[in-house]
């Protein structure tokens, strides 16, 4: 039975007859088979799972999609339900964020949000970290699950539970695409079939890139720059960024490396930002 949390006095109570481990799926709902595939580790690997939906709005900045953000409730209460999901956590802006309490916002490191993402969406990184700190507090979860298409979010992820001594283990789910390689993702809605074939080169560049640097025939600065070049064909694809960084910690590779590294990417496909990635 799936049950419907919306108030942090019903979490305590179900978190105190929870059977433990708990598991944990923080999602902003408008499910998809990204957020499946998590529910599904979390519900192999733990005795009870929680899955939050709360369209967070410390993460988006002015301007940014937060009011326009897809939110479908019955269709993911539908899909909890059908996974077994013991209790959804929906609470209200309010719950989360009590206005008289004056806000902590959580600062990640400079080093892991000073480039990529954190460059074009300065609030984003310090939003989630932010929320993410709250809800790992609130549902007192062992392992919380998270998709790797947000890697730079994992990083910040990885680095929060360090840094203030939560004890949750984080576990990273490999990205799940649509048929055309196109990474799953809520604002993959705001697009059509035809824009969803044009986002599939998003994809098919950084397997590009990943081949070039495989076969020796580019470093990894020159396969980048080949999968630019790839893009630019398509003048309806923006590309925002398009780098090699490593696997330890997100810096920028040497172009020594032939593997151990990620190739990342943010693109725009008409006014829909998408993001992407690869291990090489
Ligand atoms: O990845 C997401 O859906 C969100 O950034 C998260 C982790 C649920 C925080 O709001």
């Amino acid at each position: 039975m799936t049950t419907l949390i919306k108030s942090l006095n019903d979490i305590k109570k179900a978190i105190n007859i929870s059977k433990r481990d708990i598991g944990f799926v923080p999602t902003m709902g408008a499910l998809h088979d990204g957020h499946i595939s998590l529910i599904k580790a979390c519900k192999q690997e733990c005795k009870t799972t929680f899955v939050s939906i709360f369209v967070n709005p410390k993460q988006f900045s002015p301007g940014e999609d937060f009011d326009k953000y897809p939110r479908d409730f019955e269709a993911d209460l539908k899909i909890c339900k059908e996974l077994n999901v013991d209790y959804i956590f929906s609470p209200d802006v309010s719950e989360i964020y009590p206005e008289k309490v004056s806000e902590e916002i959580v600062t990640p490191p400079t080093a892991l949000t000073e480039m990529l993402c954190g460059l074009s969406r300065k609030d984003f990184f310090p939003g989630v970290a932010t929320v993410v700190k709250k809800l790992l507090e609130i549902v007192t979860p062992d392992y919380a699950y998270f998709g790797e298409k947000d890697l730079q979010q994992l990083f910040v992820i990885r680095w929060l539970v360090k840094e203030y001594k939560i004890p949750t283990f984080i576990r990273a789910c490999p990205i799940v695409r649509e048929k055309n390689g196109l990474a799953c993702s809520s604002r993959n809605r705001y697009l059509n079939e035809d824009k969803k074939k044009l986002a599939s080169h998003i994809h098919k560049s950084l397997e590009m890139a990943r081949r070039d640097v495989r076969s020796g025939i580019f470093t990894a600065s020159k396969a980048a720059l080949e999968s630019l070049v790839y893009l630019s064909q398509f003048p309806d694809i923006k590309v925002e960024y398009l780098e090699s960084r490593s696997k330890e910690n997100l810096e920028k590779v040497t172009d020594g490396r032939t593997k151990g590294f990620y190739f990342l990417v943010a693109a725009r496909v008409g006014n829909v930002r998408l993001i992407d990635n690869i291990e090489v």
